[in-house]
């Protein structure tokens, strides 16, 4: 076991720091960590939005404290990404007379993916391009940079429980040692992304460290996923579309708890192992769906039962007691709390996630939406 070294960033890279969790926790770190920069690399995807960081970019953009660096770009372009490492690469401000160029990367939270299993079954070959060609050019990129200039680095790859396959009712729940068997081109695609960054630990010797969290939930996350989904269509009163008998298991955590547990990771974790982040918190869709119905005192008769997901996981929950014991994390917000709390950011957020449904969601929309 190798010992726990404290490492501070002064420069992070967040890979899909537009979408759901990247951009929750940079504005949850550049708060909470005043002597950090930030640069959001992302390619603006249907799921990349940056609406989600106009307050981010007040406070800490070229106007503000001057902390927080946005590039558009992709993590398949290694000369972006080896340019953005070495401090060479400028942010992408349109509008600005003079772009600024932000300082040399020393850590990277790599989040950005193609996220959704639904898209993943429809397509999966974008998923791989993604999700494993991505990964394998941000641990060139930095495999490069290092062997170019030595330095303290630490490189966090954002996994998924669902590269664990899925549990039965009685079954104990993963451990970081649970055998890989992932059921979806998406969680398939994690597991490549994940097995890349241990080979890369393995043979280059990168500093590398990967996380597995299981279902995040929480503002600004795009309304394809359980919970905004049925969040925004109960508000209009449309079908609540849900699969095969509702009975299906997932954890849920609060999408600020997962922040602070990737920067404890990143902090404090030990190089090459694998840290699993959950809630602690299983319960059922149908249960999930039931308590956004009466949060939004609207009726259980808007639920409709749909054809089950083709390979649909059962159930999912994931042992903590690595995050807990070692690096003294725990969830702290509850689901009752939280769930409260998302409904009523949706509501006072309609602009948010129309203009997200009409402008992007409409022409890739997912197939369960379609009644059936
Ligand atoms: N949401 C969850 O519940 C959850 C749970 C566990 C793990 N994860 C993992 O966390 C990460 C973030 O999830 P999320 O829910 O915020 O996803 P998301 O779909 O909301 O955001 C993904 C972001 O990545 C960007 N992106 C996509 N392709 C890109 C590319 N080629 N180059 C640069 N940027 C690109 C998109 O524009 C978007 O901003 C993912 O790696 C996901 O697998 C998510």
């Amino acid at each position: 076991m190798t010992e726990a070294e404290s490492f501070t960033p002064s420069c992070l890279l967040v890979s899909g720091g537009a979408g759901f969790i990247g951009s929750n926790f940079i504005r949850w770190v550049l708060e909470e960590h005043p002597d950090l920069s930030v640069v959001n690399l992302d390619l603006l995807t249907y799921a990349g939005n940056l609406e989600s960081l106009e307050d981010v970019d007040v406070r800490h953009g070229p106007a503000g404290d001057g902390r927080y660096y946005f590039v558009h770009g992709d993590i398949r372009d290694f000369e972006t990404i080896a340019r953005l490492l070495r401090g060479e690469a400028s942010e992408t401000v349109p509008q600005a007379q003079e772009a600024r160029t932000p300082p040399p990367i020393d850590a990277i939270i790599h989040m950005a993916a193609e996220s959704h299993v639904d898209r993943s079954i429809m397509g999966p070959a974008i998923f791989v391009d993604t999700n494993v060609k991505g990964t394998l050019t941000l641990l060139e990129a930095c495999t490069a940079e290092l062997d170019r200039r030595p330095r303290p680095f630490r490189f966090l790859h954002v996994g998924t429980d669902e590269v664990y396959g899925s549990l039965d009712l009685d079954d104990p729940a993963f451990t970081e040692t649970t055998r890989l068997a992932p059921n979806s081109p998406y969680s398939a695609s994690k597991a490549g992304a994940d097995l890349l960054v241990r080979a890369y630990v393995e043979t280059f010797e990168l500093p590398a460290i990967t996380t597995r969290c299981s279902n995040n939930y929480g503002p600004y996350q795009f309304p394809e996923k359980l919970i905004p989904l049925m969040i925004t269509r109960a508000l209009r009163d449309e079908p609540l579309p849900l699969y095969g008998d509702g009975l299906n298991v997932r954890d849920w955590l609060h999408v600020e708890d997962h922040a602070k547990g990737l920067w404890t990771v990143l902090a404090h974790g030990r190089v090459g192992e694998i840290y699993n982040i959950g809630g602690e918190c299983e319960l059922q869709n149908i249960e999930i769906v039931r308590s956004i119905l009466r949060l939004l005192e609207k009726p259980e008769s808007l639920i409709r039962y749909v054809d089950d997901r083709r390979g649909h996981d059962r159930r999912y929950a994931m042992d903590i007691t690595k995050m807990r014991s070692e690096l003294s994390w725990q969830p702290a917000h509850t689901l009752d709390k939280g769930l409260a709390e998302t409904v009523e950011w949706y509501l006072s957020h309609q602009t948010w996630w129309e203009r997200v449904l009409n402008e992007a969601y409409l022409a890739t929309r997912a197939l369960y939406l379609t009644e059936g």
